[in-house]
């Protein structure tokens, strides 16, 4: 939730608009606003817009140094003023902020009868205007880093100092990242604002702060104040990973990785899968926890983990608190994660951890605050996520925990030649032909305002999957069922000409399936397959590829391609939906 974006000596003196473009790449963490402070000759400036960043410019003078912010309000309505940065009364210093200050209400009283005067209704306000009160008598460091210790929640800041002509930031709960150029050096909270011109980086831990300066980066521990040794590491992401690559959106360009991430599981995480699979069997018990599509992703494991004989416990990471009672040391805690910064996902990991279960982080972003917390990692490599919605992350994750399921059943070969075969057949599959049909139907439902969707088993988590795509990209209400649940209650919902997904696989419950399916019918319902057979009670078929117990993945990158097709269709920005931030650090 929110993007920061700073640069010390920009190679073209241009620091302001080389932050602006850097923030396009981290729109997708917030946007309702963005903001940025360039330090020019005489005092810090300052360009504050509400809305997306879009095509926008930015008329701040040359300069060397600048700081910027895309913003996802939590303290404040959208409105230029409460747009990041925000100054002290000198208008020396400048401050961003990602996270909650939850004491800030005490902070800004005793600031205000100092004589400070505020122009926002935000927290991060209280910010500057306290680091200003406490550099009066101390360095900016310090005063940065006293300020810091006080702020309670989940923060991270960034501050731009004219009198030191340095940025400062410190990190507790909300991820940073440093990049370290050729004689340029940037902040970020993802590493794509700066993927173009390094990619060498160091991602800092909570308590951790930096100071960057036109002689390099600093790394302090924000307690004892004292510097320590940065240790950067190389990424092997490549620039394309972070640009569209000739696709219109983000979107549909990681629909279509998928024919390449999904694969590539099979040759990361052997040993990791080899060891998980050792535990399990010699009877650690297994929880798998996440939000969103991470706790779809959960679910449909469970499902595998059961096909194998293996019970596994799916409880989204908000709902965990009633049950971490059950969890002890020989406990594995499956924690799956996109940006492995999700509050609620951390908040179960660390009560898990208390209770002494193991966790294993099923994670796509790398240096991310579940990382940290984790035992074992299982990073699924499917590169930059740019788009808000998840797609091939939700993919790798739950591949990768296919390959354990199978590793725990000793088939663990059999597994890879199954996902790889995936792999392929997907290529195949999404042709010209498969999209244009998927067009044709998201034109014929675009103005539909209700849609249903059944599954059973397997394809139960796969429509709670395939409707959070509608949802979440084209705004249109699409509610998932399980198929068994339809006679008992849901099936009022009926009426003549309401579509309704009916996701199957060719498999022994395939007719129970088709039952429900009928009895959908017979109200009038349009019935939607999306399964690899025909069927008389299909009014239309999306005809999905025949992949035994991975047909769920074709059958939900049907929903991730019809969200983005009826997105756009219905004018919605398929890479960033409204109200929607790409990491939720609050709770
Ligand atoms: C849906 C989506 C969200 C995330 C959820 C968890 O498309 O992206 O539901 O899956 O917010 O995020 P991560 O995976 O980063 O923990």
């Amino acid at each position: 939730m929110c993007g920061i974006f700073g640069i010390i000596n920009d190679n073209n003196n241009q620091a302001a608009t080389s932050v602006l473009e850097g923030l396009k790449k981290l729109e997708y963490r917030g946007y309702d606003s963005w903001g940025i402070s360039i330090i020019s000759e005489t005092e810090i400036k300052i360009d504050k817009h509400i809305g997306k960043i879009g095509e926008a410019k930015t008329n701040l003078p040359v300069g060397l140094i600048a700081l910027g912010h895309t913003r996802w309000a939590t303290h404040g309505g959208v409105t230029d003023n409460n747009a990041h940065p925000h100054l002290d009364c000198t208008k020396k210093i400048a401050v961003i902020h990602n996270g909650i200050v939850e004491n800030y209400q005490g902070i800004k009283e005793d600031l205000l009868k100092k004589g400070h005067q505020f122009i926002s209704e935000t927290d991060t306000e209280v910010i500057a205007h306290l680091i200003e009160e406490k550099s009066k008598l101390k360095k900016i460091n310090e005063a940065i880093f006293e300020t810091f210790k006080l702020l309670r929640g989940s923060n991270a800041i960034a501050v731009l100092d004219f009198k030191t002509q340095t940025i400062i930031a410190c990190r507790n709960g909300s991820p940073l990242v440093v990049g370290l150029g050729n004689n340029q050096y940037f902040l970020a909270s993802d590493v794509p604002a700066f993927l173009k011109e390094t990619n060498k980086v160091y991602f800092l831990n909570d308590g951790e702060a930096v100071v960057l300066s036109n002689s390099g980066v600093k790394l302090f521990d924000i307690e004892t104040e004292k510097e320590k040794k940065l240790i950067p590491q190389v990424l092997d992401w490549k620039l394309e990973d972070a640009e569209k690559g000739g696709y219109p959106h983000f979107l549909i360009k990681e629909i279509y990785e998928q024919i390449k991430t999904i694969s590539k599981t099979t040759s990361i995480n052997e040993k990791e899968i080899s060891e998980l699979a050792r535990k399990i069997n010699s009877g650690y018990k297994i929880v798998l926890t996440g939000c969103g599509t991470a706790s779809y992703c959960a679910l449909a494991a469970r499902y595998f983990f059961a096909q194998q004989g293996v019970d596994a416990q799916a409880i989204p990471s908000y709902e965990f608190m009633p049950f971490s009672k059950f969890i002890d040391k020989k406990t594995l805690v499956f924690a799956i994660s996109q940006s492995g910064e999700t509050a609620d996902t951390l908040i179960a990991v660390k009560e898990a951890k208390k209770r002494g279960a193991e966790i294993v982080a099923v994670i796509n972003a790398r240096g991310s605050t579940l990382e940290r917390l984790a035992d074992i990692v299982l990073s699924v490599g499917a590169g930059p996520e740019i788009a808000v919605v998840s797609t091939k992350a939700f993919t790798t994750q739950l591949s990768t925990l296919y390959l354990l399921t199978t590793a725990v059943a000793n088939k663990y070969e059999e597994g890879k030649n199954k996902i790889n075969r995936l792999g392929k057949v997907l290529t195949k599959w999404l042709d010209v032909q498969s999209i244009n049909r998927l067009i044709s139907l998201a034109k014929r439902l675009m103005d539909e305002e209700h849609m249903y969707l059944i599954g059973k088993h397997l394809n139960y988590p796969a429509t709670l999957e395939f409707a959070l795509k509608i949802k979440e990209t084209s705004y249109i209400h699409a509610e998932p069922f399980a198929a068994g649940e339809l006679k008992h209650g849901v099936i009022t919902l009926i009426q003549k000409g309401t579509p309704c997904f009916v996701l199957a696989s060719n498999d022994e419950i395939k007719e129970e399936v088709l039952s429900s399916a009928a009895e959908i019918k017979a109200r009038g319902g349009l019935i939607i397959g999306v399964a690899p057979f025909e069927s008389s009670d299909f009014d239309v078929l999306i005809k999905t590829p025949d992949l035994g117990d991975l047909t769920i993945f074709p059958n939900i990158i049907v929903g991730q391609l019809l969200g983005y097709y009826l997105g756009v269709g219905r004018g919605a920005d398929p890479d960033k939906p409204r109200n929607l931030a790409k990491s939720v650090t609050v709770k």
